[in-house]
């Protein structure tokens, strides 16, 4: 590991500005307002609600404006400025929905260039549908960007986590060999070369997530839930890390909330470097390692 664990009070572009020189982030997840127009609180007792702030709600955790501007001229000198911090192999993922996703796509591409936009991940939460027009939405979008060069950027799929069943009509139609452990493959030739695959192993995952529910980050009745607003669940995170990382690799969250990133990171055997602007944000994440026994520099 390459330094203590650190939690940072403070906006995200001094968090990054203050690390020491020559410290290298190999992953950054960035889950910023997504340009909701409302004041986002805590559930912290029973009764009250989490989300945008209304009659029964606790206390505010942060205010996410409806100014789509305003929000891509915070991001964009952020996104730089992970940028800079991020080692050779190091990935982004900026997680947005919606609204400002497309043009916080073309932001990111300014800062990064295209050639390091490594793709994108539609993740289904599951808790409802949104929206009065259209279709409602049921998903929101993580953009993928490498340092420089999506060629470079570290991606494993040696996990159970980061591989999918294959369809049931592909299992049928292309593993038809058996082993003499009885264990069902496929081969198949490239460029004179056989390459085996196992059904039972699955298949590198795709970039459509529906197996991750939100609810099990925010309601009252699983141990992960916090009350924070936007708390995503642990899983997804996993998901991520375990992806792009390895073991002793430092990870980075600047907007960290509740501190998702931070305690999958700690579990995982992953360094991390948090920070959030807002106090409740960081009082939030604080109970959380500590309940977890992870020791961090608090500044
Ligand atoms: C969508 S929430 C993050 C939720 C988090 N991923 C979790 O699992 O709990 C967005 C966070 O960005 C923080 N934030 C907004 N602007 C910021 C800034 N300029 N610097 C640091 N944090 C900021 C907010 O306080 C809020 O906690």
């Amino acid at each position: 590991m390459r330094g203590p664990h650190l939690l940072v009070h403070g906006d995200a572009l001094a968090t990054l500005a203050d690390l020491p020189a020559g410290e290298a982030l190999d992953l950054v997840y960035l889950d910023p307002p997504y340009g909701v127009g409302a004041v986002m609180a805590m559930r912290e007792r029973p009764g009250e609600a989490r989300g945008r702030r209304h009659r029964t709600s606790g206390r505010a955790a942060y205010v996410d404006g409806r100014d789509v501007d305003a929000l891509l001229a915070m991001l964009e000198p952020v996104l730089a400025g992970c940028r800079d911090r991020m080692s050779e192999t190091a990935s982004l993922y900026l997680h947005m929905d919606w609204r400002a996703v497309h043009e916080a796509k073309v932001t990111a591409d300014r800062v990064f260039g295209r050639r390091a936009f490594v793709g994108e991940v539609i993740w289904t939460p599951g808790n409802g549908s949104r929206g009065a027009r259209g279709f409602a939405v049921t998903h929101q979008t993580l953009l993928v960007y490498a340092r420089d060069d999506r060629k470079r950027a570290r991606h494993r799929v040696d996990h159970p986590l980061l591989r999918e069943p294959y369809a049931p009509t592909s299992r049928e139609m292309h593993f038809t060999k058996v082993d003499a452990d009885g264990r069902t493959f496929r081969e198949r030739v490239v460029a004179g070369k056989t390459y085996r695959y196992y059904a039972d192993e699955g298949r590198r995952l795709g970039s459509v997530w529906t197996d991750i529910p939100a609810m099990t980050a925010n309601t009252p009745l699983r141990r992960e839930a916090t009350g924070y607003p936007t708390q995503k669940p642990e899983r997804l995170l996993e998901r991520i890390v375990r992806a792009t990382t390895l073991e002793g690799d430092t990870v980075a969250d600047p907007m960290c909330g509740s501190g998702t990133t931070l305690l999958v990171a700690a579990r995982l055997g992953r360094r991390f470097i948090g920070g959030d602007a807002s106090a409740v944000a960081i009082e939030t994440a604080r109970r959380r390692l500590d309940a977890a026994g992870v020791a961090y520099q608090a500044r």
